[in-house]
């Protein structure tokens, strides 16, 4: 597989000892992923911008917060006090305010992350892509993890690296759901970037130093 970012989804770690799971999963960690839901936008409760605010002093990893809520606007301080590096947020839930939030965000020093979900087409985001620096794929419905990849998703992937040339834009394309071993090299070969791993790094079927060695290898490290 092409040598592509890894960002563990902190969801799906050890949260009784969150400490060691970073640590445990440090060699495959070029960026931190946290899920942020409300119940509404997003059928489930999990990290909150506390979690983000905990983990900062911890490492030096681009920490990235993917905001599943109806009005993000009400985090994004909180957010930006906590540390996070990039504010990932749903194109769904900011209609009335995209541009002002990327260039908010910009201004303060943010890196800004656009997801899609896996029924919003590339086109419904098109006319402020280029100003952002992610664009994170949903490639399963959002709230929980371990769910099966959706294989429409890839031609999504595909037609975000053709916008990508075709309108100068610099966004790293990252995908968010069903990453694991089996589906990897599908996801790179559609041109993604960055892959977030939750159930696909954090599994219940085997140790976790051996999941670790195994995404190495699959990244061609020993
Ligand atoms: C889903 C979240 C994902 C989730 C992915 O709503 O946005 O980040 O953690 O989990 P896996 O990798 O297990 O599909
Ligand atoms: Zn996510």
């Amino acid at each position: 597989m092409r040598s592509l970012l890894f960002s563990p989804s902190l969801m799906s770690a050890d949260l009784l000892n969150l400490a060691k799971s970073l640590e445990d999963v440090a060699p495959v960690s070029d960026m931190l992923h946290f899920d942020i839901m409300d119940g509404h936008f997003a059928p489930n409760l999990t990290l909150a911008p506390d979690t983000v605010k905990a983990v900062r002093p911890a490492t030096s990893l681009p920490l990235d917060a993917h905001l599943m809520v109806t009005t993000p606007e009400r985090y994004l301080d909180q957010l930006i006090a906590a540390g996070a590096d990039y504010i990932t947020l749903h194109a769904e839930t900011i209609v009335a305010n995209s541009f002002r939030t990327i260039n908010m965000l910009h201004e303060r020093g943010v890196k800004v992350g656009i997801a899609l979900n896996p029924a919003t087409p590339v086109e419904f985001a098109k006319e402020y892509l280029p100003l952002v620096d992610m664009v994170t794929v949903m490639t399963v419905d959002i709230g929980y993890g371990g769910q099966k990849l959706i294989p429409q998703m890839l031609r999504k992937i595909s037609a975000l690296v053709d916008f990508r040339a075709a309108s100068g834009a610099k966004y790293i394309i990252q995908a968010d759901g069903g990453v694991n071993e089996n589906t990897c090299e599908e996801i790179a070969a559609a041109g993604a970037d960055a892959l977030v791993i939750g159930r696909g790094l954090f599994r219940t079927d085997m140790p976790i130093e051996e999941s670790v060695a195994r995404w190495k290898a699959l990244r061609g490290e020993r």
